[in-house]
């Protein structure tokens, strides 16, 4: 790239059209927002007899007394095992040995596995930056997810050093290492019971997803679904829905996609078998709710074990961007969890048998594809918003752990960019983004749409008002007009002028950050491999993967591939082409 330096003057940022852009930007119902600086309630024992540590420390002290007499204490669930054979044995033998002695967790009840699909270290160093500079807050400021940072996963799959979605969160569902694009499926193709289905059937917990993306899409498929390509979203829905050799393993599903729920013939469905998976769902697999479509009607569901089981779906493809969103028709990501823990947590607020939850913020990801990072760092303020809540759930229910980790990392992002043959300055600029009102990815159908494209819509509406960009060069703005690649070139110009670099259109290797609270979190310190994640959370549930796997395997020859060995499932690719670099096809052009 031979632009020009293309200054962002910080200077001007405090004028009044500004200002009004940033409270439109970051809409101000962030519940998690303070006005202040807000401690942690550990940092505020002083005031704790007085304040909202109140319940906390009781809660304390409760598990404290009931484990004097139950003696049923993560560290006593986690230490019970002597199978020292398997690769779970970090659990036995690497345990962060410096907080046993003030280890005092509840075995926890519930677990909630938050993923945050493609959410790399630098992004979060990026939002909290915007985050910071937009809402006036101090450098020192810390982020939801800040505050309860454990650790790092380690994310590379069986097949290749570069994850994809589908392997990575397969590690977090079956514990294995497996190739791209393999849904619940280990190397060698076959099916591996999840973490999600062994707490459904062999310990009896209510389940449940919610995603921002499709729900057959690879992250939530890879805890309810098996198939060897994730590309195979019909047999996906199919199999969520309750059509498998386990039956109906999931008990609510929150998101988008009814695509593949419906058959081509309705409004918004892609299924060309003409199966209409969400009648079938209701008539067959008795589901008590089943809706799409609907915000109105998903709002107006009692938050109770009535609704169970419940499929509610916004959006034929994926949700709508949190930039983009429109609140009247979609809810975000923090209502749409708040109503799945509302639900989860009457239906076993008596019972002995808790509940697993998936959260994702699936579109973090997709806007790193695009490298939109306007669009990026409003996914990810949400999911911080989501993270605040269940933390908040957390503190409320002290029997309940809550893990946040990514698949990947996307897009390779720096928060730095070189963009002129001078050495660079030492700066990136936020105000850039808080300015962009919209997606590209949603403004390319806009220019596409028209049928006329004019020089004055591009400037004008799409450049000035949806990008705040008023510097375009005569360069870029007859590349527009030409109306290709728009996504990613409208991405572009505003990357090159906060000076943020991207080092890919995909994924890339880097390890990613690893957050845990609530009872056990203290055993997530350190640098784990990512299967370790589903590791965890089968042995603090006490789940079986191995049994749902072969309940999968056997007996049932449509659904198997190869019969396996129990090492067989296990095999480890070491065939690796990944390390040595070869000759390739591809040209190695600026991009
Ligand atoms: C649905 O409920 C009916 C009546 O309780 C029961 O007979 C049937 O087995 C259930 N079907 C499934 C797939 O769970
Ligand atoms: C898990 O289930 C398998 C198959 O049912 C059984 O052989 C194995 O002993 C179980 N493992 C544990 C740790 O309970
Ligand atoms: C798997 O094993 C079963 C029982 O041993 C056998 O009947 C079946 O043919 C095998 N399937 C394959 C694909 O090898
Ligand atoms: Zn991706």
């Amino acid at each position: 790239m031979s632009e020009p330096l293309l200054n962002s003057n910080p200077t001007s940022r405090s004028s009044a059209e500004d200002e009004q852009d940033y409270s439109e930007d970051i809409s101000l119902d962030n519940s998690w927002v303070p006005n202040e600086k807000r401690p942690s309630c550990m940092r505020r024992y002083r005031k704790w007899i007085i304040t909202g540590c109140t319940a906390t420390v009781l809660s304390v002290i409760g598990i404290a007394i009931a484990m004097s007499f139950s003696g049923n204490s993560v560290k006593d669930v986690i230490e019970e095992g002597t199978n020292k054979d398997s690769s779970q044995s970090w659990v036995y033998n690497q345990q962060p040995t410096r907080f046993l002695s003030k280890s005092s967790s509840q075995k926890p009840k519930n677990v909630i596995m938050m993923i945050s699909d493609g959410l790399g270290p630098a992004s979060v160093s990026f939002a909290r930056t915007y985050y910071q500079y937009t809402q006036n807050q101090p450098y020192d400021y810390e982020m939801p997810l800040d505050k309860i940072h454990v650790g790092q996963s380690r994310t590379r799959s069986s097949s290749t050093l570069v994850t994809d979605s589908a392997a990575g969160a397969t590690a977090f569902s079956c514990n294995m290492k497996t190739y791209n694009g393999a849904v619940g499926v280990g190397p060698k193709k076959n099916p591996c019971g999840t973490v999600l289905e062994s707490a459904k059937h062999a310990q009896g917990m209510l389940t449940g997803l919610v995603a921002t993306s499709r729900i057959t899409h690879a992250t939530p498929a890879s805890f309810s679904a098996h198939v060897q390509d994730r590309d195979n979203e019909n047999a996906i829905a199919r199999q969520q829905i309750g059509d498998n050799p386990l039956g109906r393993s999931v008990d609510l599903m929150f998101g988008g996609g009814y695509c593949h729920f419906l058959p081509k013939s309705e409004k918004g469905g892609c299924r060309s078998d003409s199966r209409h998976l969400l009648d079938e769902a209701t008539s067959k697999y008795n589901w008590t709710t089943v809706m799409y479509n609907s915000k109105e009607a998903f709002e107006a569901l009692p938050s109770d074990e009535s609704i169970l089981p419940a499929i509610s779906l916004f959006s034929s493809d994926h949700m709508e961007y949190e930039i983009d969103r429109n609140p009247q028709t979609q809810p975000s990501l923090t209502e749409m969890s708040k109503k799945a823990l509302d639900v989860l947590y009457k239906a076993t607020e008596n019972k002995e048998k808790g509940f697993f939850l998936m959260i994702e913020g699936s579109r973090i990801d997709m806007a790193a594809h695009s490298n939109d990072a306007a669009t990026h760092v409003h996914e990810i303020l949400e999911y911080q918003n989501t993270i605040e809540l269940v933390k908040k759930y957390v503190d409320e229910h002290p029997d309940t752990i809550m893990i946040s980790t990514s698949d990947h990392e996307t897009g390779g992002l720096s928060l730095a960019r070189q963009v002129a043959k001078a050495y660079p300055e030492y700066l990136w600029y936020p105000d850039v983004l808080t300015k962009v009102k919209s997606s590209t990815i949603k403004l390319e159908g806009l220019i596409n749409q028209q049928s006329t494209l004019t020089r004055d819509f591009i400037v004008d509406i799409v450049l000035k008002d949806h990008l705040g960009i008023t510097d375009a060069t005569e360069k870029e703005i007859r590349q527009l007009m030409k109306k290709s690649n728009l996504d990613k070139y409208l991405a572009e110009m505003v990357s090159i002028r906060a000076q943020l670099g991207w080092a890919t259109h995909g994924h890339s290797g880097v390890d990613v950050n690893l957050y845990a609270y609530g009872s056990g979190s203290e055993y997530l310190i350190g640098s784990h491999e990512n299967t370790q994640v589903g590791e965890f959370i089968t042995k603090i549930l006490d789940l079986n993967l191995t049994e749902v796997t072969t309940r999968l395997n056997l007996d049932n020859p449509s659904f198997h591939i190869n019969n396996l060995t129990e090492k067989g499932k296990l095999e480890y690719n070491e065939e690796l082409q990944h390390y040595h670099h070869v000759p390739s096809n591809l040209k190695h052009q600026e991009l």
